[in-house]
């Protein structure tokens, strides 16, 4: 037995791996490596009494005396408890440190020889009793609380708080009195890093063993003081909901106590982007705002998803991103004049548009309605007024929209709210100095679920539209950099006060020879070119171009003009395919490939007759004119109507 407290001597010793173990408390050792095996047997044979010495590094099987630390610790083997052959795990009573004189052997397992470590300390012994109080204060607390989780725990094992690892009560703290031993004591409840352990155990100077603890054990004294507050505040509060937000606070409290970053890498991705986002700083802290309410809340709740998405979507939009305008006149006049035929009075207006721009850069500008029948260019000229400027084009279809949330976003709280139409657009072109083309505004059309032409009022509105809101985004997006044109085939059901702001531009329908005129340079070409036919290949000769306007198709546009000409390509397209090197279209071969003329008008040949008179009607998508005949019927000598022209 007076081995057991005569430190010096020779003992079968145990390389520790990744664990440092302090003396001072009992706890399990798993021992794996053979010669560690070997050197348990062999204490358990004797007086179980052994030294474990960390390694310097963890990466060496088989440690010798350089790999290993000076400094170790002797224990007494409590229990041993095997696992499976050559598999143990040790309960040790870890006694006190040693210093490892040498090894004395290596085969089949470590033996060294050890001697009491000397301890010293170059402080006052003013300075030692007052630090060794205070860390006594400090693990006092600790242990206290330690203590009364333990008993919580076992009736409330829900909580997943980690059990203590010390197991000291108040009054074996109090009695400590050597303050090496305190350390030692302490460190279980501490949580330290492998290295910080390492540095403890080989330290020979009291005062600074005592120092090195005080920071960490400070730091969890305190986040004990915050739990133990916020205990408080839960005693007696059974209200789930609020539990939880309490729970939440006191672990964000605890991060932050610890100083730990959060760890969930989307949000941090998240604060990234808002970071290197060009957001206003109003954008910027409400997005931040959300991502602190992220923080707190489970990743798998709908809240949160709610907020990501939120999140996302305000970084898709293009805060203060903005393309640069390319005010050069007659590169847009050409632009123009390629993509469009005729339409002077149109392109004239954009051109000055334009030049305005130029010099007043600051105005709003006025916002453009083009109006005219179907087919004649409305929607494609906006494309090109976008190109002629060098903005990003993105067309929004109002028509049939009734519902003002497509307009202005549905509010967060509903499942599956998005932005409305106009964040959507700004979204998709990624500038917030888009051409807008707010296709179809005749079309708007209200009922009970708002009106979204009130909406709109507020979009196109270059006094209001500086902080437009959507429900959805809350925050104000700047829309006064956003060039608008609208379009609309007739002004009659367009709300007078949107009518109002915006500068009517009228496109007429064609005649047949600017049809003429738009076929050849701008349909042909299209169509053959999306036929993969080559001029060579097809000769469309002008009579049938002809033809086809008068005979094929009724319209104020060139929609129909449009489609028959692919249908003849398609029809050449075959005849190519079967091997004819050129195919000539002329009248004759048009109704081979259309079918019979559509549109007889050899009405207007007919001379004038009695009993018909001519009638002239018009629509804003053309104009024709009609015949009316009277009949003889034998009768009482009345005239009966049979219709009504006007
Ligand atoms: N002056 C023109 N020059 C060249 N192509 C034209 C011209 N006018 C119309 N087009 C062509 O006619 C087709 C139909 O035009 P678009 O779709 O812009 O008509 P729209 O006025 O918007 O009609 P709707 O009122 O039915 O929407 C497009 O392919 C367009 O390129
Ligand atoms: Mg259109």
């Amino acid at each position: 037995m007076s081995k057991h407290t005569e430190t010096t001597g020779q003992y079968p010793v145990i390389p520790l791996r990744t664990e440092v173990q302090l003396p001072g408390h009992v706890g399990p050792l798993e021992i794996g490596r053979e010669a560690s095996v070997r050197a348990i047997e062999a204490a358990t044979r004797d007086d179980n009494l052994i030294v474990i010495i960390p390694q310097k590094n963890p990466a060496v099987r088989d440690p010798g005396q350089r790999d290993l630390h000076e400094v170790g610790v002797r224990a007494e083997i409590v229990q041993v408890v095997k696992h499976s052959p050559g598999r143990f795990t040790c309960v040790m009573r870890f006694l006190e440190r040693v210093h490892i004189d040498a090894l004395v052997a290596t085969e089949p397992f470590l033996v060294a020889s050890v001697s009491k470590l000397p301890v010293t300390t170059a402080a006052t012994p003013e300075q030692l009793t007052a630090t060794t109080t205070k860390v006594r204060d400090f693990l006092l607390a600790v242990v206290t609380d330690a203590q009364s989780r333990a008993s919580a725990s076992s009736s409330e094992s829900k909580e997943g708080s980690n059990p203590p690892k010390g197991d000291l009560t108040r009054a074996q703290v109090q009695a400590i009195t050597d303050s090496d031993k305190l350390v030692d004591s302490a460190a279980p409840y501490l949580e330290l890093e492998r290295d910080d352990l390492t540095s403890l155990l080989i330290e020979t100077d009291t005062m600074k063993r005592l120092e090195r603890i005080i920071p960490s054990l400070e730091r969890q004294a305190t986040v004990l003081r915050l739990k133990a507050d916020i205990g408080a505040e839960l005693e007696g509060e059974s209200s789930r909901t609020h539990r939880e937000r309490v729970l939440r606070d006191r672990m964000r409290q605890i991060q932050e106590e610890l100083g730990e970053q959060d760890d969930n890498a989307e949000i941090d991705d998240l604060r990234k982007k808002i970071e290197d986002s060009k957001m206003s700083d109003e954008v910027r802290a409400v997005a931040k705002k959300q991502l602190s309410r992220m923080s707190q809340m489970a990743s798998s709740s709908p809240e949160y998803n709610i907020a990501r998405t939120y999140v996302e979507n305000l970084l898709e939009i293009p805060w203060n991103q903005f393309t640069e305008d390319r005010l050069d006149v007659s590169a847009a006049r050409v632009i123009l004049e390629s993509e469009h035929s005729g339409l002077e009075k149109v392109k004239k207006r954009i051109l000055e548009f334009l030049a305005v721009r130029k010099l007043a850069p600051q105005k709003h500008g006025p916002i453009l309605l083009l109006v005219g029948p179907p087919g004649v260019g409305k929607t494609s000229l906006g494309k090109s007024i976008a190109s002629s400027l060098g903005r990003k084009y993105v067309r929004i279809s109002l028509g049939g929209v009734r519902d003002e949330a497509e307009v202005r976003g549905h509010r967060r709280t509903y499942i599956g709210a998005l932005p409305g139409r106009i964040v959507a657009g700004l979204k998709k072109a990624g500038s917030m100095n888009p051409v807008f083309v707010l296709d179809e505004i005749d079309k708007l059309a209200a009922d009970m679920r708002g009106d979204p032409a009130a909406a709109m009022l507020e979009v196109l509105d270059p006094e209001q539209n500086k902080d437009f809101v959507d429900h959805y985004v809350e925050v104000p997006v700047d829309l006064s950099k956003v060039m608008f044109i609208c379009t609309a085939n007739q002004t009659d059901t367009i709300s007078q006060p949107l009518l109002d702001r915006m500068e009517m531009v009228e496109l007429s329908g064609y005649t047949a020879v600017e049809k003429l005129a738009i076929a050849k340079n701008h349909l042909v070409p299209k169509q053959l070119g999306e036929h993969g036919i080559t001029l060579e290949q097809i000769d469309l000769q002008e009579e049938a171009l002809v033809e086809i306007i008068h005979s094929y198709t009724r319209e104020a546009g060139v929609r129909n003009l449009e489609r028959e000409i692919a249908a003849v390509c398609r029809g050449a397209a075959v005849k190519v395919a079967e091997g004819i090197p050129s195919v000539t279209i002329d009248k004759k071969t048009l109704e081979d490939l259309l079918g019979p003329q559509r549109y007889v008008s050899d009405n207007a040949e007919r001379k004038p007759e009695v009993g018909v008179i001519t009638g002239l009607a018009w629509t804003p998508v053309g104009g024709d004119i009609m015949f009316i005949e009277t009949r003889v019927f034998p009768g009482k000598g009345e005239v009966r109507l049979t219709g009504q022209m006007g």
